[in-house]
């Protein structure tokens, strides 16, 4: 595995595995997969009902804690400092961990701004090794970047090949903040995984779809976390540290990028007062 390292000094893994929609009862023999074949970045989320599940999977692997980087995240729902300070020490019990290694704001919905407050104060108290946000477009990410007494060093954003996020991209890069793509393979959305261009250049490395479209994001600085509950998917997804994309393949794959978002998710206002309506409405974690 290779490392990447945040503007604190923390190592990262430059590729995790995701258990975004793992129901709680498979996620355990899923995540002890994913780390049979090497993974040590987890990523989860107070909102995907699976924090325990994953908690209990570390612990049943044998490894040592301090070799793993666990992610989670407070859902909107949590918004404001104290909500958010209680709903930290639901996902540390949940996960029965003394830390996590990145701690996040799921969303940019509700005070987000009291929320960042209390991860801050969690980082500070060593409850996170690290923190920052996800979904947060270019303005959003300013605006939280100056509010910020201990400056965000992960957005976890959106980012595949039709949404290459080049913009948000170089923003980040200034500010010191490491770019984690959710959704590397726009979740099979867009004929992703019978993608042409990209299955032409698998074919000269003798590479996949999948494999191809993770190199791209490596060789450009972005860290993936695909989701599979496939083992050997899993596997097939870590293989991709044994060649290299060639610049005019890269360019290639480049051009494929659309600029918008495939779930629509470009978190202004409005979608902000939407989703946190209805998260209001159906999320009571
Ligand atoms: N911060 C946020 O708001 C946010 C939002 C969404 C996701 N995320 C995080 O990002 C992670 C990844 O995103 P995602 O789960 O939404 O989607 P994704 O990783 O883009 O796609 C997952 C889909 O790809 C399939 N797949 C995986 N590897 C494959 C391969 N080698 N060949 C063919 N099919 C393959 C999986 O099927 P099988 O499972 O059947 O193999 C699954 O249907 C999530 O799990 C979550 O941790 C964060």
């Amino acid at each position: 595995m290779e490392y990447v390292t945040l503007s604190n000094g923390v190592k990262m893994p430059s590729l995790g595995y995701g258990v975004y929609k793992i129901a709680p009862e498979k996620c355990e023999e899923c995540v002890l997969d994913a780390i049979k074949v090497g993974y040590r970045l987890i990523d989860t989320a107070q909102y995907y009902d699976n924090e325990e599940a994953v908690g209990n999977a570390i612990r049943k692997s044998g490894i040592p804690r301090e070799d793993f980087f666990i992610v989670t995240k407070v859902w909107l729902t949590n918004d404001g400092y104290h909500k958010a300070k209680d709903s930290i020490e639901e996902s540390l019990s949940k996960l029965n961990m003394s830390y996590v290694d990145l701690l996040l704001i799921h969303k940019p919905v509700g005070d987000y701004f009291g929320t960042y407050r209390a991860i801050e104060e969690a980082y500070k108290e060593g409850k996170a090794k690290a923190i920052g946000v996800s979904s947060f477009n270019e303005k959003l990410l300013k605006k939280l970047y100056d509010f910020a007494e201990i400056k965000p060093m992960v957005n976890q954003v959106e980012t595949h090949v039709f949404f290459q996020q080049k913009k948000l991209h170089r923003l980040m890069d200034e500010l010191e903040i490491k770019h984690m793509a959710w959704a590397p393979f726009a979740e099979g959305a867009r004929g992703f995984f019978s993608n042409p261009v990209l299955d032409e250049i698998g074919k000269k490395y003798n590479k996949s779809i999948a494999q191809v479209a993770l190199r791209f994001m490596i060789q450009s600085d972005i860290i993936p976390i695909p989701k599979s509950t496939h083992i050997n998917r899993m596997a097939q997804n870590l293989e991709i540290f044994d060649f290299s994309l060639e610049e005019e393949d890269k360019k290639t794959i480049a051009s494929l990028d659309t600029g918008k978002s495939t779930f629509g998710l470009e978190y202004g206002p409005r979608t902000g007062k939407i989703l946190y309506f209805l998260s209001k409405l159906f999320y009571h974690g």
